[in-house]
């Protein structure tokens, strides 16, 4: 079977402050998408990328890659465009009902991982063909963190419940891989309300399906707020040096 890539790629990226949906900032004069999309092609088991754009937004994504072709690296991978949803959860579904041919091992890669190694893309592949049902890149925490009590109004001081061991906690990252028939009945045994799975593992938990750690890419960091864009851009130009 084929290994595809569903990249969700329909957030607006409200936390970046304003301007284009996130995916088509620039990061090195490129798109964040293209580089994504780059990223995952050039692994050599990938041979189709589902890009899940914004509801409205297909046609546009769609010229954007157009626009930028992939490398020879990227083989004769095959890039399709969808309309997403309103939740991550959502647009995920809607990339996975697209997968098309003898595709049994999935990953889902956020847009907003644009700078992932493909070394990366390749363990996590591997992982799969090698039996595991879920597999999610980690890394270990930095931070100490805190629980804190739901329903505190905004700009409270909020109150801690209790402090997880640090040394037990992962930071969890993407592309996270699964066998196709796994995931896609995660998705459909998923609830339908409020904001939606985070992660795509997390579902496949609530199935009881085992979920496993490979190591994780500091490269792989979601580009979420002002700061990491100067990141990704010190990232992309120490690469080019
Ligand atoms: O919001 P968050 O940072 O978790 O988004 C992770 C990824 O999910 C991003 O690549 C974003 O474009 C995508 N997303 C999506 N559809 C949504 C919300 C987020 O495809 N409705």
């Amino acid at each position: 079977g084929r290994t595809a890539v569903v990249i969700p790629a329909a957030g607006r990226g409200v936390r970046l402050g304003r301007g284009a949906p996130k995916a088509l900032r620039p990061l090195g004069g490129v798109p964040m998408l293209v580089h994504a999309v780059r990223a995952v092609a050039r692994a050599r088991t990938v041979s189709l990328v589902v890009v899940v754009a914004p509801p409205d937004g297909a046609a546009a994504v769609r010229t954007v890659l157009d626009e930028h072709p992939l490398p020879d690296s990227a083989g004769a991978t095959e890039v399709v465009v969808v309309p997403g949803g309103e939740t991550r959860q959502e647009s995920v579904a809607r990339g996975l009902a697209a997968l098309t041919g003898d595709v049994d091992v999935v990953l889902v890669h956020d847009a907003a991982r644009p700078l992932v190694p493909v070394e990366t893309v390749e363990a996590v592949a591997a992982a799969v063909r090698a039996g595991a049902p879920a597999v999610v890149p980690a890394l270990p925490v930095a931070d100490t963190v805190k629980r804190i009590a739901p329903g505190v109004p905004a700009g409270e001081p909020e109150p801690v419940v209790d402090t997880p061991e640090r040394s037990l906690l992962r930071a969890v990252q993407t592309p996270q891989g699964f066998d196709r028939a796994t995931l896609v009945k995660a998705h459909e045994s998923a609830p339908r309300e409020g904001e939606g799975a985070t992660d795509d593992a997390g579902l496949a938990e609530r199935m009881g399906v085992p979920v496993v750690l490979v190591p994780g890419h500091e490269e792989a960091f979601k580009v979420t707020r002002p700061l990491d864009l100067v990141l990704a851009e010190a990232v992309l130009a120490r690469r080019r040096a």
